[in-house]
């Protein structure tokens, strides 16, 4: 299955959790996961700003996200009433934005799992597991071997498959973003890799 076809987010599908009652079922909000397109950039960059002023992640300018728009997937979806409002004008489709991640080719058949953020107020209901999980995917559709990400929330990508590393295990290449992240002297995100091509291969949905 390719990324290219808009499909519908079943959270009930891809987060167990909820399935064992461990959740509100209630709780996940009707959402959709589908490529970016342009429209999307105005809330992209304004979400992944919202955790960037907070030092969890980098900033991203709306053109640097327009020239690599093809590497993010969005979930997009309700929102509670009272949710914090990205942006002030309305989005063409009526919705809002839930979540972006994106996934980045470095080479040597390694991608970056990168510029993953779930606004805030619908956090913890499996939208950014869904969004890693359509990151994969894609990656394997692109016959990638290897996923990376260098992230603060190592459990969360733990429960995707991805295991620490030694940093300087990784090739030099991975660290092409660092020289503006305002703690490149004092790096504190972890290193996390996940091996696809020691994986089987899921049958298809
Ligand atoms: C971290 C973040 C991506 C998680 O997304 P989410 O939609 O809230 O996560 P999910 O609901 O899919 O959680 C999946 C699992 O990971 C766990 N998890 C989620 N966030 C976690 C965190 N910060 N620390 C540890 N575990 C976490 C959940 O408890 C859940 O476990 P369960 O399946 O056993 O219940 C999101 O909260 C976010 O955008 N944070 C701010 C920006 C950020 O840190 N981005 C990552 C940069 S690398």
């Amino acid at each position: 299955m390719t990324l290219s076809a808009v499909h519908a987010f079943d959270a009930s599908r891809i987060d167990p959790a909820r399935e064992q009652g461990k959740r509100d079922q209630t709780a996940a909000p009707p959402c959709h996961v589908r490529s970016a397109t342009a429209d999307d950039v105005p809330e992209m960059e304004a979400l992944i700003s919202h955790f960037a002023r907070q030092n969890r992640m980098l900033f991203r300018t709306a053109p640097d996200i327009l020239a690599s728009i093809d590497e993010f997937v969005v979930a997009r979806g309700t929102l509670p009433e009272s949710a914090l409002r990205l942006v002030d004008h309305a989005h063409p489709d009526g919705d809002f934005l839930l979540g972006v991640c994106g996934l980045h080719p470095v080479g040597l058949g390694l991608a970056e799992v990168r510029g993953l953020a779930i606004h805030p107020d619908v956090a913890a209901r499996g939208i950014g597991s869904a969004l890693v999980d359509a990151c994969v995917e894609r990656a394997r559709d692109l016959r990638i071997a290897k996923v990376y990400t260098l992230t603060l929330v190592p459990r969360f990508f733990e429960k995707r498959g991805f295991i620490q590393v030694d940093r300087g295990t990784l090739h030099l290449k991975v660290w092409y973003e660092c020289y503006r992240c305002p703690k490149f002297a004092n790096c504190d995100e972890t290193a996390m890799i996940r091996p696809l091509d020691l994986e089987p291969v899921p049958e298809p949905a």
